[in-house]
């Protein structure tokens, strides 16, 4: 099966060919023959199983060789970082035909961005606050849209988006498609999805004899103490066959806290949190793309939909708040086929949150393994060369490296020259080649990290972020500082 017998166009082919995509992954051969039907579809699959295309494929397909200017196509997105990206695989396809794509995300100056509207961009990808924003002051008209996508559709359908998701489906004629898509559907969302939609289709690629995780990422859960977890790291850090790494902090103030002391240590690493500026935060993910820094230390801002090559291994360097979090952060590694690597730290006092993870995960792991950073297990596990320590020594550190060189690690307001925004997509590469036991495109490739008790659970619980968006105060997330950070939604 190929794109074109799909119903593709061959333009659009060839310049997927041109980063050798060429047989279309499950999700993309299911939903992509229904979209073209004109069908409203909730689309869900694991996470980096191509998702993006599977919307993005008809939704330029279906505006024509040579649309209209104007736009015609809206992709909602959670986080900025995420309308760059999923607007530089649309521009991407998009290559050989004159259809424009525009990302629309706060913390930057209207100017470019309705530039880019006013040109006739079709195809708008946003964040909600910035859509609603430009709607409002009627920079933007919603009033022609064809087709609405949500990506991470149970995330924008959350409380936290809810609201301003509503407006956005109130700006759009009714008659559109409605297209919803997450490696994660919770049944409360499917079931209040459909309000939004017109006899949606849920298409859903999982075996239901597969597990709830990936079965091609190891993963393993530590409890781990916390004076000692970064000599943890330090040492994971320094594991056989390490490649990009992306750690998840609970806070922002930890994410630059944990990129500082790893610096401190020698290693190559850059923060994305919500209280730096737009521009430091493009900067580090064009650092972390591009392979200057192997290693972001992030909120839940980069745990959904960010594709970056090479990632091999993702840590919880604290717990996520539940197990779709977990889903989303983990499978930040192991995309396209490609192996990976997850480890998850449960202080003592998140055991209980564990444990409900454990269960909604069927994850056969109901108590982790008490883990120091001179645990022989880590190094087994892990593949860690006996005797390492949570230290580059100072004679192996890379040229140029100094004490807290990593001016992007910090707060807001370090800011050096615009890193532009294409957020160093060039950095992407998708032949596949020469990653740690890469698969082949299918996906059909031999699963040798099979992890012990995976089943799918359909638990459901309410989503919550880290806070990097509006969301109402709930109980689970009393201790969290929630000052407007300006953040992901807006
Ligand atoms: N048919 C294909 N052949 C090869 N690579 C592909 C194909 N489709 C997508 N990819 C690549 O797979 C990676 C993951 O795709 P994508 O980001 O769309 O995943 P996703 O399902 O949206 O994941 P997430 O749930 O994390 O958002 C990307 O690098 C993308 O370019
Ligand atoms: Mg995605």
């Amino acid at each position: 099966m190929n794109f074109k017998e799909l119903g593709i166009d061959q333009d659009i082919v060839d310049a997927l060919e041109t980063k050798g995509i060429t047989s279309p992954f499950p999700i993309q051969e299911q939903a992509i023959p229904l979209a073209l039907t004109g069908q409203d579809i909730i689309g869900q699959a694991k996470t980096g199983t191509g998702k993006t295309f599977g919307f993005g494929l008809p939704l330029l397909q279906s505006l024509g060789l040579n649309p209209e200017k104007g736009a015609k196509a809206l992709v909602v997105v959670p986080t900025r970082e995420l309308a760059i990206q999923v607007a530089e695989d649309l521009k991407l396809a998009a290559s050989n035909r004159p259809t424009m794509v525009a990302a629309i995300y706060g913390g930057k100056a209207y100017e470019e961005q309705v530039a880019e509207i006013n040109a006739g961009a079709q195809v708008i990808v946003g964040t909600p606050g910035r859509l609603i924003d430009l709607s409002k002051q009627k920079l933007l008209d919603l009033g022609n849209i064809r087709f609405m996508v949500l990506d991470e559709a149970d995330e924008m359908l959350d409380l936290g988006f809810l609201p301003d998701v509503e407006k956005l489906f109130a700006y759009t004629p009714d008659g559109r498609q409605t297209m919803l898509f997450s490696a994660t559907m919770p049944g409360s969302i499917v079931t209040m999805a459909r309000k939004y939609q017109n006899r949606p289709v849920h298409i859903r690629t999982n075996d239901p004899d597969e597990g709830h995780t990936k079965a091609d990422i190891k993963q393993f859960v530590y409890r781990a103490h916390a004076l000692d977890k970064d000599e943890v790291v330090g040492r994971i850090l320094q594991a056989e066959g390490r490649g990009k790494t992306v750690i998840f902090t609970k806070t922002k103030r930890q994410a630059s806290k944990v990129s500082e002391e790893l610096v401190d240590r020698g290693f190559n690493a850059t923060a994305l949190h919500g209280d730096m500026t737009q521009e430091a935060r493009e900067r580090s993910m064009t650092a972390f793309r591009s392979g200057k820094k192997d290693i972001l230390v992030a909120t839940e801002v980069a745990a959904r939909g960010i594709d970056v090559d090479d990632v091999t291994h993702v840590i919880n360097y604290t717990i996520p708040e539940d197990e779709k979090a977990y889903l989303h952060r983990v499978g930040r590694t192991g995309r396209a086929g490609r192996l990976g690597i997850a480890v998850t730290f449960v202080d003592w006092e998140d055991l209980t949150r564990w444990t409900h993870i454990n269960t909604a995960l069927e994850f056969g792991q109901p108590d982790p393994t008490e883990t120091y950073s001179s645990s022989a297990h880590l190094f087994s596990d892990l593949n860690i060369a006996a005797g390492t320590k949570g230290r580059i020594a100072k004679s192996k550190r890379p040229e140029g490296w100094k004490p807290g060189n990593d001016r992007d690690s910090g707060h807001a307001g370090n800011d050096r020259a615009n890193s532009g925004r294409a957020g160093g997509q060039s950095g992407r590469n998708h032949s596949g080649g020469g990653n740690r036991g890469a698969r082949d495109r299918n996906g059909k490739g031999a699963q040798p990290h099979k992890s012990s008790g995976q089943k799918a659970a359909g638990h459901e619980a309410p989503a919550h972020g880290d806070g990097e968006h509006k969301r109402p105060a709930t109980p689970r997330t009393r201790n969290r500082t929630r000052k407007n950070s300006g953040g992901t939604a807006s």
